[in-house]
């Protein structure tokens, strides 16, 4: 992340707090809900995909964005990578002069590696020793994002894992932070979610809390010895010790951080999208703009924010120093 981004985002945090005002600073994107996998934790790719937003959509919302102040969006899914316009929809990005991470699955990298060269930071999912990633998210996922890691490595880009925390992997944070090392990328972690996202069926690879807060604290304690391969703050990991005990976060989701699903629906959280209660806080981008839907957002808090990327920004936007560095190392890809 270039000096001009750094300071384009503390004057509108700044901004923000002053005038009260909501600027979508920063904005988590799902541009599919499309997957090529079926990971046992997770229900988006059977989302209906029919109303996706078209290109020049994307890039009309990207422009009325980039002047509202975002100078960072995160792609998400569903599988960004599927969208076969990718490499269009990243080259806007830039000339708006914002800063680009996408998650992927890695599945499908190799065969997208110019593609994925355009992005600023790549962040791959990646849970823990063949056997357990095979058995989350399909059989010859493990070697794939390696290999797609390796690739990204060679030809200079600074791949990035998030790993979630389940009760197949919770006994493995020496091999995951092992992996980390030897590839020399970092690792972000979060807890699973306890229930499969919109269903609410409760999902069956939430870990056992001993278990969970086991690993937890071995993750902390790694990182109080300065492991270097742990993205998450330590004031991170202090509040995703808390799991699943409901607590309370400075939120700032509808403020200054925003979620876009793919069919241009707008909303302040991932997660009040998914909460039938909150609904009224969604805005439809194709109906009344972003302007409209930025302005009339306000912010829902949950005592449920377990997401490591979401955490770290609604620390860094209270101001916490430990959370505010984070936020920027974490985008420091290139
Ligand atoms: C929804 S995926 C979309 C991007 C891409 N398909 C991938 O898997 O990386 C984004 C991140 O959310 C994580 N995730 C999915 N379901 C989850 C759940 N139920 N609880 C916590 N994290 C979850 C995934 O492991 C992934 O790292
Ligand atoms: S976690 Fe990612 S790869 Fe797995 S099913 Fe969900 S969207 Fe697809
Ligand atoms: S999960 Fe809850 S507390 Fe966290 S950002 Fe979303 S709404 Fe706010």
């Amino acid at each position: 992340m270039n000096k001009s981004t750094i300071i384009s985002i503390a004057k509108n945090f700044l901004r923000a707090q002053i005038y009260r005002q909501n600027i979508p600073i920063v904005v988590s994107w799902a541009i599919t809900y499309q997957c090529n996998a079926r990971c046992q934790y997770c229900e988006n790719w059977s989302y209906p995909h029919e109303q996706e937003l078209r290109l020049q959509e994307i890039m009309a919302i990207m422009d009325d964005l980039a002047t509202m102040g975002t100078a960072v969006i995160s792609l998400t899914g569903g599988e960004p990578l599927l969208r076969p316009d990718l490499g269009e929809i990243l080259d806007h990005a830039a000339r708006r002069k914002i800063y680009v991470s996408i998650n992927t699955n890695g599945l499908i990298a190799q065969t997208r590696i110019p593609v994925l060269k355009k992005a600023d930071r790549i962040t791959l999912s990646f849970d823990g020793p063949q056997a357990i990633h095979d058995a989350i998210r399909g059989r010859g996922t493990h070697d794939l994002v390696l290999k797609a890691v390796e690739s990204l490595i060679r030809e200079g880009c600074v791949p990035a894992f998030n790993t979630v925390l389940t009760r197949m992997n919770t006994g493995h944070v020496d091999d995951i932070l092992k992996t980390a090392r030897q590839y020399n990328v970092k690792v972000a972690f979060q807890p699973v979610s306890l229930c499969l996202l919109e269903s609410k069926k409760e999902n069956p690879l939430a870990p056992i809390p001993e278990d969970y807060q086991a690993a937890i604290h071995k993750i902390i304690t790694a990182k109080r010895k300065g492991n270097p391969h742990i993205l998450n703050s330590l004031a991170g990991l202090d509040h995703l010790a808390r799991w699943p005990k409901p607590t309370a976060i400075a939120c700032s989701a509808g403020k200054v951080h925003f979620r876009i699903e793919p069919d241009g629906l707008m909303t302040n959280c991932s997660r009040q999208f998914l909460s039938k209660s909150k609904q009224s806080q969604n805005a439809d981008i194709r109906q009344v703009g972003v302007k409209k839907a930025v302005t009339q957002m306000r912010v829902s808090p949950c005592c449920d924010c377990w997401c490591a990327s979401t955490v770290e920004m609604n620390l860094a936007a209270s101001f916490n120093f430990s959370g505010a560095m984070n936020m920027l190392k974490r985008a420091g890809g290139r």
